[in-house]
């Protein structure tokens, strides 16, 4: 990833949970989603789209079973809706990725990807995995 680059999403800290793992996991989905940003506004060939595309969703996997693990752990209260939540994201990431692969190799990816891509992991951390920071009292 080069500097030159716009930033499509910036890191902030005040999305941490305070789990070092969540934390971790979040930070390499913000980074592996400026990544593939950068792969598409570059227009970089359609097998490495393809590639980060799918480092994304099996990243994306790997966070949510942590997560709901470590909810688990702490008998979070709200890990069956939480769960729910995690399902349908993978489901709208997978139709995003069609979109995506099948659009990838053409001139445009459409303002409503990027803002989708956007909104899809930060929206969640914001609205949905600081609930549980709350939980935790920290
Ligand atoms: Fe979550
Ligand atoms: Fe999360």
């Amino acid at each position: 990833m080069t500097n030159t680059l716009p930033a499509f999403i910036t890191w902030d800290d005040s999305w941490c949970i305070g789990v070092a793992e969540i934390d971790h996991d979040h930070k390499q989905l913000v980074k592996l989603t400026q990544k593939l940003f950068g792969a598409l506004i570059s227009s970089q060939a359609g097998e490495h789209i393809k590639e980060i595309m799918h480092e994304l969703i099996d990243y994306t996997r790997h966070h949510f079973n942590n997560e709901e693990k470590v909810m688990a752990a702490h008998d979070y209260p709200e890990l069956a809706s939480h769960k729910i939540l995690h399902q349908d994201l993978i489901r709208q990431v997978l139709d995003v990725s069609d979109r995506i692969l099948t659009e990838g190799e053409s001139e445009q990816i459409g303002d409503d990807v990027f803002e989708f891509l956007k909104s899809w992991l930060v929206s969640h951390i914001i609205n949905e995995d600081l609930r549980f920071r709350d939980f935790l009292g920290k």
